[in-house]
C-alpha cells in the first residue's frame, strides 16, 4: 500500500520551513503531493502556475513529490487524489486557532481524512511568506530564508 499524504497551502512563495515540511513528510510517507490552492480574491505575489513552477524546479529531484494545483474542497481534493491524510505545519501558538478551526471543519465534511501536524526544524520557525514578501519589497536580505529559485523569482519582482 502506497502512503500518500496532501501537503496544501497558498506557498505565495515556498519557503525554506515549507521545504523542511516536505522533506520531513518524505520521512513518513511514500508519496507527498504539494497542492497549491486557486483562490481567486487573495492578494498574491506570484501566479498559481508561477508558483507551481518554482515548486517543480526546487524538487525536481525528489521523484516521491508531486506538485499540482487545486480548487473546491480541500476534503473533495483528498479524496480524489486517493488520500486520507492531509500535512500542515505549525510553527507557533499563533498558528494553532486557525489550524484547530480548519482541521475540525474537514474533519466535519470528512470524518475519514486526517490531518498531521509537523514542526520545522528550529531555524525555520519564524519564517512566513508574508513577511518575507514585506523584508523583499523593503530591499532586505532574504537569502536563506526561501529556496533560491524563489529569491531569484523574488528579485525581478521588487
Ligand atoms: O497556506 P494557507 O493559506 O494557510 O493554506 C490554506 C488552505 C489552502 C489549506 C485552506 O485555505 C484550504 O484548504 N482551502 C480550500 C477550501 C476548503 O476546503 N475550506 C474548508 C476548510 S476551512
Amino acid at each position: 500500500m502506497t502512503r500518500t499524504a496532501i501537503y496544501p497551502g497558498s506557498f505565495d512563495p515556498m519557503t525554506m520551513g515549507h521545504l523542511n515540511i516536505v522533506k520531513r513528510s518524505l520521512e513518513v510517507f511514500d508519496q507527498v503531493i504539494v497542492s497549491v490552492l486557486r483562490h481567486p480574491e487573495k492578494q498574491a505575489m506570484f501566479t498559481v502556475e508561477e508558483r507551481v513552477a518554482m515548486m517543480r524546479e526546487i524538487l525536481a529531484g525528489e521523484a516521491r513529490v508531486e506538485i499540482e494545483s487545486f480548487d473546491g474542497l480541500l476534503v473533495d481534493y483528498v479524496r480524489r487524489r486517493g488520500s486520507h491524510t492531509v500535512i500542515r505545519g505549525l510553527r507557533a501558538v499563533q498558528d494553532f486557532e486557525y489550524e484547530f478551526q480548519m482541521t475540525m471543519m474537514n474533519r466535519r465534511l470528512a470524518p475519514d481524512i486526517d490531518t498531521v501536524f509537523m514542526m520545522t526544524d528550529e531555524e525555520y520557525f519564524y519564517i512566513a511568506s508574508r513577511t518575507v514578501k514585506e523584508v523583499a519589497a523593503l530591499g532586505g536580505d532574504i537569502s536563506g530564508l526561501v529556496p533560491e529559485v524563489v529569491a531569484r523569482e523574488m528579485r525581478t519582482k521588487c
